[in-house]
């Protein structure tokens, strides 16, 4: 690697006076097999930025350049050469490494850290290792446009790997990147609410421009506390990201089943290229990338700033809460029953716009809730009527309680749960359609009850929403699989980890994840679909599955509005020549 990279160099040097050919790769250059791959710029190669060019990047974005530190570092003695342990703030980081918003308004952190290699946890014994991991090398914390250009062009210029991160809400590691240069977006907090959009586009009710750093409860706050009070359709998490990743990968939320995804409601995107220009993309400029930024994959495209939505006058909504665990019963098989029931009646939920969330593990059941928008408890529990008697008639014993709200916000801060974050797991999933909900419900079921204990020595647990963005609403032309408009029900399957396995063992849960969970899954839902948000990053035909007919457009786009790669992550449109190699570290092209 030494000598590759010394040839580099000289050829780079070389490559100064003479013009003509195209300059030549500034990073290593491998060969894995027979293969050869270009990889990105790391800090142990000579193309590495040296320290006054960090110095003067640090200038551009007036000193708010960091060194990339892992959230655990203050419990450990030092972090490379640096000393790093702070006993209050080792106190600080145990007490919150279960709090969402703290772990959110962290430079780098992330909420499900597998993709971060955990090599800095808290702890009490400040003499165990820390090392970066596979957490970036420095962090820009952006407060203007001008610092999330400014490292756009240093990444692109230097080669470097790029991360976007927002809030680290991530599933599938897509805010982490080892080695890299990351931007983060999270003081972006901007929100206004106007009364009457004017254009462009033909929309001429309310709207709001959200900031990409707003999170989902935030902004459903700003909106309740207009006048009149409105929503929008966001997802179902307090702390999710709404302009950064959730609004680029589709987005699904309470609203869903009357609203549509939070991507089709999008009237214009600010965002910087991977060229470092600042551009508009609504249906009259840049219309292309405007149709590619609702859909097709974050971290893409470009880096978004701000993002202009419809919002909607406020509704009354009521639902349901409904638990079937071991207080009920501990008989397997009345247990899948229950969930069989419970689950086949998808078509029958969303046939009237509800929504539901549920989490399901061996022997529990938890749904909440079923959310019935624009019902009254009387109507939700109308809607449920055919769950109660099937239930009732199987004997099967469950709890459950209605509520109604006069609004959404009020119903959405009642019933909705925060989730616990720093959880290990490797994730799947896959979106059900309304045709094999009906023809094949109960296989679908089985498949879901399977994920729960799919080998002998794996544990699972789902999380699904049962939900149809096609129902009632407008087909919007955007780059979300078009399987989108016949779902019926989205379930996330994790198998659970420590995350402190072996990378063999790691590779081993993946493995199940995509072939004996994921499998099962797609056999079972064989007109279905995947979700690029809350997905598996080894999906097999991942361009079809999570996109499907909308791919070649999406991967023309990509080609134009990023042609070098300056962005990457995982299953993503145009990074089929991508590998992240050497034990998930360097990032490379094949040639
Ligand atoms: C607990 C939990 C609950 C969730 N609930 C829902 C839900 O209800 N509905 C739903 O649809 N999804 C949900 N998701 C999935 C969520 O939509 C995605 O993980 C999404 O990518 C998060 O975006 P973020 O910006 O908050 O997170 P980050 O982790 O910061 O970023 C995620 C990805 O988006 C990219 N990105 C972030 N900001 C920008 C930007 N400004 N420009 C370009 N790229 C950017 C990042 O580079 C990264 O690739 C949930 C995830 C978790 C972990
Ligand atoms: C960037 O500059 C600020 C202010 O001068 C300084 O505090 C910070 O440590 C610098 N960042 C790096 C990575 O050197
Ligand atoms: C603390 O960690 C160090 C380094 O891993 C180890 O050698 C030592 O035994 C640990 N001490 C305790 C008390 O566990
Ligand atoms: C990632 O973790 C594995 C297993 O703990 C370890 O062997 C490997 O060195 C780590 N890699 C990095 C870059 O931290
Ligand atoms: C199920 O088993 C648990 C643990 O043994 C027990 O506490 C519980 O009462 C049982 N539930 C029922 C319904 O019998
Ligand atoms: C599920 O739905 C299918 C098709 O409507 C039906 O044949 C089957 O009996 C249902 N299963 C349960 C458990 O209700
Ligand atoms: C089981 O259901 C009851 C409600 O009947 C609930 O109070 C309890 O928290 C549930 N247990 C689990 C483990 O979810
Ligand atoms: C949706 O379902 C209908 C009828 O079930 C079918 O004709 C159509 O092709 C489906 N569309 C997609 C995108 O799957």
């Amino acid at each position: 690697m030494g000598r590759a990279s010394l040839f580099v160099s000289l050829l780079a040097a070389a490559n100064c006076v003479a013009a003509g050919p195209p300059a030549p790769w500034r990073g290593e250059i491998k060969k894995h097999g027979s293969v050869t791959y270009k990889c990105k710029c790391y800090s142990d190669d000579k193309c590495w930025p040296k320290g006054p060019e960090w110095a003067s990047l640090n200038k551009t974005v007036d000193g708010v350049l960091k060194v990339a530190v892992p959230p655990g570092a203050a419990c450990h003695k030092s972090l490379g050469q640096v000393s790093t342990y702070d006993a209050a703030k080792c106190a600080d980081a145990t007490a919150k490494w279960l709090d969402e918003q703290w772990l959110t308004d962290h430079p780098i952190a992330n909420l499900w850290p597998l993709y971060t290699n955990n090599t800095c946890l808290p702890t009490t014994n400040s003499s165990e290792p820390c090392t970066q991991g596979f957490y970036g090398e420095y962090v820009i914390m952006a407060t203007k446009k001008e610092h999330i250009k400014s490292g756009v062009d240093f990444a692109r210029d230097h080669n470097l790997r790029l991360i976007i991160r927002n809030t680290g809400h991530d599933f599938m590691g897509r805010s982490t990147g080892y080695g890299s240069l990351i931007i983060n977006t999270h003081s972006f907090k901007e929100a206004t609410f106007i009364k009457k959009y004017t254009g462009p586009g033909d929309w001429t009710g309310s709207a709001a421009t959200v900031g990409v750093g707003v999170q989902g409860r935030e902004l459903y706050r700003q909106a309740f506390a207009q006048d009149p009070k409105v929503v929008i359709v966001g997802g179902e998490c307090p702390t999710v990201g709404w302009a950064g990743g959730y609004i680029q990968g589709g987005g699904h939320g309470p609203l869903t089943g009357i609203y549509g995804m939070g991507a089709d409601n999008v009237l214009s995107f600010d965002a910087i290229t991977a060229k470092g220009e600042y551009v508009t993309a609504n249906a009259d400029k840049n219309p292309d990338l405007f149709w590619a930024l609702k859909g097709g994959g974050p971290s893409t495209f470009a880096v978004l700033t701000s993002v202009t939505v419809k919002t909607f006058p406020e509704i009354p909504t009521a639902g349901t809460i409904l638990n079937i665990n071991s207080t009920h019963t501990n008989d397997t098989a009345v247990f899948n029953e229950a969930f069989r029931i419970f689950h086949n009646l998808s078509n029958h939920y969303t046939s009237h716009g509800m929504f539901v969330y549920f989490e399901l593990s061996t022997g529990r059941l938890h749904i909440q809730p079923f959310v019935g928008p624009r019902m009254t408890a009387a109507q939700v529990k109308e809607v449920l009527k055919p769950l109660f008697t099937q239930l009732d008639a199987a004997k099967i014993p469950y709890d459950t309680i209605t509520k109604e709200f006069p609004t959404f916000f009020e119903f959405y801060m009642d019933i909705f749960e925060d989730e616990q974050p720093n959880q290990n797991s490797v994730v799947g999933g896959r979106l059900f359609t309304q045709q094999d909900i009906a023809s094949n419900g109960d296989e679908i079921a089985k498949a879901l009850l399977f994920a729960s204990a799919p080998t002998s020595d794996t544990m699972g647990f789902s999380v699904g929403h049962i939900v149809n963005p096609g129902h009632g609403n407008p087909v919007v032309d955007n780059a979300i699989h078009p399987t989108w408009r016949n779902a019926s029900s989205f379930v996330i399957t994790n198998i659970i980890m420590s995350g402190m396995e072996s990378w063999e063992m790691k590779k081993l849960r993946e493995d199940q994840q995509t072939n004996i969970v994921g499998k099962a899954l797609r056999e079972a839902g064989k007109h279905g679909a995947t979700y690029v948000n809350e997905g598996d990053l080894n999906e097999p035909n991942w361009q079809d599955s999570y996109w499907g007919s909308n791919y070649p457009k999406l991967l023309q786009l990509r080609k134009k509005w990023d042609p070098e790669g300056v962005f990457y992550t995982q299953t993503t449109p145009g990074t089929e020549d991508w590998s992240v190699l050497d034990y998930g570290t360097k990032l490379c092209k094949k040639t």
